[in-house]
């Protein structure tokens, strides 16, 4: 597995990584698809933050996962703390795609002098709490009903991991 920045051409596998899980999980609270378009102005808008979009690939360069950080909230006083999110396609989950992708960002967010990141998860989607668990996270937040999807109501759990 190679951990690396990015590029323009990896865009289509990241929408596609990213749309599979929109429309098939909880874990991206949005009911549907998003364009290429969509996600070549998220990757331009980090890059000019110069914050890292991180790429997984394995055999023969597949990309099999992505991982990124950016603003926790927007105000001022928010700015030593950074949100993730990290997304590994079906069939490559389970394989420690995820760890290492968290890995390189935490390290990358420590190294860019941030303090705290959180993620905030769907209680129900215990891969990613044991990922951010295994990776140092604690839960410190747990917002019951916050969400809707699938018509259900869906609970919030909010993990931090300090960084510094
Ligand atoms: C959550 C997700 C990113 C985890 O990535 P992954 O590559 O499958 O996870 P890894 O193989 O690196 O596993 C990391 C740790 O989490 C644990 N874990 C992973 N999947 C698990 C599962 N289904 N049940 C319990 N624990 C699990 C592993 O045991 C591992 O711990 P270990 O090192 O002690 O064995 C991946 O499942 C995914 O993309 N899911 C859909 C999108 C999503 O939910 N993204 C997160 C949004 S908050």
């Amino acid at each position: 597995m190679i951990i690396r920045d990015a590029v323009g051409s990896d865009i289509p596998a990241i929408l596609d990584i990213y749309n599979d899980a929109a429309l098939n999980t909880t874990s991206i609270w949005n009911d549907g698809a998003v364009s290429l378009q969509n996600r070549e102005r998220w990757w331009q808008d980090r890059r000019d933050q110069d914050l890292p979009v991180l790429v997984a690939t394995g055999e023969g360069g597949t990309v099999d996962g992505y991982a990124a950080f950016g603003p926790f909230r927007p105000h001022d006083g928010y700015r030593f703390t950074v949100e993730n999110s990290v997304y590994v396609r079906d069939g490559a989950r389970g394989q420690g795609v995820g760890r290492g992708l968290m890995d390189v960002l935490i390290e990358r967010a420590r190294l860019g002098g941030f303090r705290v990141m959180v993620a905030a998860i769907e209680s129900g989607n215990t891969p990613s709490i044991a990922l951010h668990r295994r990776c140092g996270f604690v839960q410190t937040g747990h917002m019951p009903q916050v969400g809707l999807k699938f018509g259900r109501w869906l609970d919030l759990v909010l993990m931090q991991r300090a960084l510094a």
